[in-house]
């Protein structure tokens, strides 16, 4: 994986048919998503359950693209060696999940993989200046973790503009993460995020069997931040 600032669409399997990932996961890296956004919850940091290491590994052989692993689990450490066994090429953890983050991030890349850290709508970015030279990805969640289809946050948009500027020169992505739409993609883009997962606004209206409305869908999120660019 190299490093580059370009817009990346991350779809989240989350709003996909789950009696279905590998044709879905096919379906939308054939239409043109960049990674692939798995969201692990474990029904006690978040208020919803998910799936663990098996299921990963048996979508891992779908995957062509990036496999981007969300975990909204507590605790975290346990899990890192089966996440990365599973063949996560990122794993993010949430700065909330427990009270050694730096520890998490440094048997993350311990691992093998690329480390994430996630922050929740109520957390500042004050506290995660002593990671940002651990960390290849800060995650913004723009709603509260926990579903797929929930209302964008936009108080976020100024902590994306806070975080690009403590970023700098670093090759660290930033990564939003619920309620990117077409109206809303460009205002983070603008922000200064470069990674924009996105659910219900990749899945709605299509299907392993018409898959196009997910490449459409996509595009509309492109579009949108491209004529913003142009303007
Ligand atoms: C929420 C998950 C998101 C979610 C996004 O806890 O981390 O990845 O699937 O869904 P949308 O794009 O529908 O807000
Ligand atoms: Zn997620």
């Amino acid at each position: 994986m190299s490093f580059d600032r370009s817009l990346k669409i991350a779809p989240s399997i989350l709003s996909a048919d789950f009696a279905n990932f590998g044709q879905e996961i096919e379906a939308i890296e054939a239409q043109g998503c960049d990674w692939v956004h798995v969201d692990v919850m474990d029904g006690h940091f978040v208020p919803n359950l998910t799936f663990g290491p098996p299921l990963c590994k048996a979508i891992r052989k779908h995957i062509d693209t990036v496999m981007d692993v969300h975990l909204m689990i507590a605790p975290v450490d346990p899990y890192i060696d089966a996440f990365a066994e599973a063949g996560a090429d990122i794993l993010t953890a949430h700065l909330e999940s427990g009270p050694h983050i730096h520890r998490t991030l440094q048997a993350i890349r311990g691992a093998g993989c690329k480390a994430g850290l996630a922050l929740n709508p109520g957390t500042g970015v004050e506290d995660i200046d002593y990671l940002l030279d651990m960390v290849d990805l800060v995650c913004v969640m723009t709603v509260n973790p926990g579903f797929g289809g929930q209302k964008f946050i936009h108080s976020q948009i100024d902590k994306v503009k806070k975080l690009r500027a403590m970023i700098g020169d670093r090759p660290v992505h930033i990564e939003i993460d619920g309620g990117v739409t077409p109206q809303t993609a460009p205002l983070l883009v603008e922000a200064g995020a470069d990674v924009l997962v996105a659910g219900s606004a990749v899945f709605k209206g299509g299907s392993v069997d018409n898959p196009a409305p997910y490449g459409d869908n996509m595009r509309a999120i492109r579009a949108a931040t491209e004529t913003l660019r142009a303007a």
